[in-house]
């Protein structure tokens, strides 16, 4: 059935804008004309717009704005990363169910979910993942790394949510250290990564990825925080993005692009070529440079944020001048 269904949206994608007749439909597929009907009554129920008419057959009209494979898969240029493809229309969290997939899950495999009912962000904190709006996503990695290597995969993260933002909207984002995406000074996306491992290997990692696209109102809690691609889109007015009438930023060639940009530096930073990742991410930054308060789990300090090292920490320096390396913490700029 799901097979059958794939093959008829197929058809239909390709002949998009034009009738395809439903003898050649039936022939093509090998069933019923009441089997196709049936088919094409499960597309339109997931937002597909097929036209038809008894002479002319089925025309497909218009795609809905959905995270499929079938939607995003076009626009996908790896070789592994999202090539595993596991969809829902809602789930407690994609970090979750990463977590739970067997240890024979292919390296790059993607969790994504058009809502999600128990979104998880760092320290505990929850994460709004309302449906359609976002890119509520997890990608489970099994490199092959020393475990105090792994919080270099967040950078890796963070920088091709960046770029695939620059390629679709136009805008540059920072990265306020580690892993949080800011536009105008508020967080367009989050990273949580989670590592599964022994004290010298790496069983898996999960890199969740949330991306508010195209969220209109945050509550009131978030909303001096929060902000969407969208909300920022507006405020610049471009054109860019659009993917239809109702102005809306393209969710499937934003998920491929992060995917494919994802592919791209992971596999640099599986070779060892750390230093232009860091070199990039430091451009990036909006940490480096500024009064910072790391909030440790004993309390917490003031410094100076100056430097990022070669395995991601964050160099600050503390009014008595000494340095220290950052690895993981809550900074508050
Ligand atoms: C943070 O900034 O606190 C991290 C937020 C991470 C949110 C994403 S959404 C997809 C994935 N699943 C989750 O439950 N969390 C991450």
């Amino acid at each position: 059935m799901a097979e059958d269904i794939n093959l008829l949206l197929k058809m239909l994608k390709e002949n998009k804008g034009n009738y395809v007749s439903g003898q050649e439909i039936c022939e093509m597929m090998g069933v019923s004309r009441t089997a196709v009907w049936k088919h094409v009554n499960v597309l339109r129920e997931m937002g597909y717009v097929i036209q038809s008419s008894t002479k002319r057959g089925y025309m497909l009209v218009k795609e809905p704005d959905i995270l499929t494979y079938d939607e995003v898969g076009p626009y996908l240029k790896t070789k592994y990363i999202g090539r595993n493809y596991i969809y829902r229309k809602s789930v407690d969290s994609t970090n979750t169910m990463a977590k739970s997939l067997p240890q024979d899950t292919p390296e790059g495999s993607l969790v994504i979910a058009e809502e999600q009912t128990a979104g998880r962000g760092r320290t505990g904190k929850s994460w709004e993942s309302p449906r359609n709006k976002g890119i509520w996503m997890s990608l489970y990695l099994k490199p092959d790394i020393l475990p105090q290597d792994a919080p270099l995969i967040t950078h890796v993260a963070a920088l091709a949510v960046v770029r695939a933002i620059k390629s679709v909207t136009g805008i540059t984002p920072g990265i306020k250290w580690p892993n949080d995406v800011i536009i105008d000074g508020k967080k367009v996306c989050g990273i949580l990564t989670e590592l599964n491992a022994e004290m010298d290997c790496v069983n898996y990692v999960v890199v969740g990825i949330g991306i508010n696209v195209n969220t209109e109102k945050f509550p009131d809690e978030l909303k001096d925080v929060a902000t969407s691609l969208l909300i920022e889109y507006r405020k610049i007015g471009t054109h860019k993005a659009r993917n239809d009438t109702k102005g809306l930023i393209d969710r499937k060639h934003l998920l491929a692009e992060v995917l494919n940009h994802f592919e791209m530096l992971y596999e640099k930073f599986l070779s060892g070529e750390v230093a232009d990742i860091i070199r990039e991410c430091k451009k990036l930054s909006v940490t480096l440079g500024k009064s910072v308060r790391i909030i440790t789990k004993g309390g917490g300090f003031d410094a100076i944020a100056v430097d990022i090292d070669d395995r991601g920490a964050l160099i600050v320096e503390r009014e008595d001048g000494s340095r220290q390396a950052v690895i993981a913490g809550e900074v508050s700029v």
